[in-house]
């Protein structure tokens, strides 16, 4: 086991989750969001809200320093200085939950929430590296494939890992919102 994993393990408290929003087909974007549905932006808005996120440096190029929030980017090539105050720069996503950790107990006490958590926000490189520490995926599940022409070429597809087990629904006009959380491990 890599050193800053087994950091970060041993922090039982800190609560890691994924959210994200896919298609009928596990797509996810293709260089761009698939879909720009105003219910399912304020949904991620009102998730994630005064919590960390991590994501990949191409979703945040996409996203930008999401106001309200902390941003651990993992990126080889951005630099870590001259960054806008709310942005971090980690060099792997294992250092991406190591500075997650370091921040998260003040941030929880700054909320006085115990419901604040580290949210993993993509993209695909990301979650398919740190799925595995999540406790729960949020998933928007499009009912229908997006309207907009998709870029195939740069199509990206995630899969909700066998050890996800389907929580609960809500059901809404255009998607539903499905959390998954993260089967038991038997005792014996
Ligand atoms: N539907 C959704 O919920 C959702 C959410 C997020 C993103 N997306 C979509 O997903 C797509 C982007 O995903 P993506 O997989 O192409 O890119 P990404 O994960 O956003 O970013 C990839 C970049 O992250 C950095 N990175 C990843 N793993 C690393 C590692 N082990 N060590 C160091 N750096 C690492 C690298 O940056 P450097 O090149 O700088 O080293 C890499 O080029 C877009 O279409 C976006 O719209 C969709």
């Amino acid at each position: 086991m890599h050193f800053l994993e087994s950091i970060v393990t041993k922090n039982i408290n800190m609560k890691i989750k994924a959210i994200l929003a896919m298609s009928p087909s596990g797509a996810i974007g293709d260089g761009k969001l698939l879909y720009r549905n105003k219910q399912d932006l304020s949904h991620f808005k009102n998730r994630t809200m005064g919590d960390i996120l991590i994501m990949g440096r191409k979703t945040y190029q996409e996203a930008g320093a999401l106001k309200g929030r902390i941003i651990i980017v993992v990126s080889s090539t951005l630099s870590s200085s001259g960054n806008p105050e709310n942005v971090l720069i980690a060099r792997s996503p294992l250092e991406a939950l190591e500075k997650a950790e370091f921040m998260w107990q003040s941030v929880r006490e700054s909320r006085k929430s115990k419901k604040s958590c580290v949210w993993v926000c993509g993209g695909k490189t990301i979650y398919d590296v740190l799925f595995h520490k999540c406790s729960e995926i949020v998933a928007t599940r499009f009912y229908k494939e997006p309207k907009r022409k998709i870029d195939k070429g740069n199509l990206k597809k995630v899969s909700i890992p066998d050890n996800f087990e389907r929580n609960c629904d809500v059901q809404l006009e255009d998607f539903a919102i499905v959390s998954y959380i993260k089967k038991r491990k038997a005792w014996l």
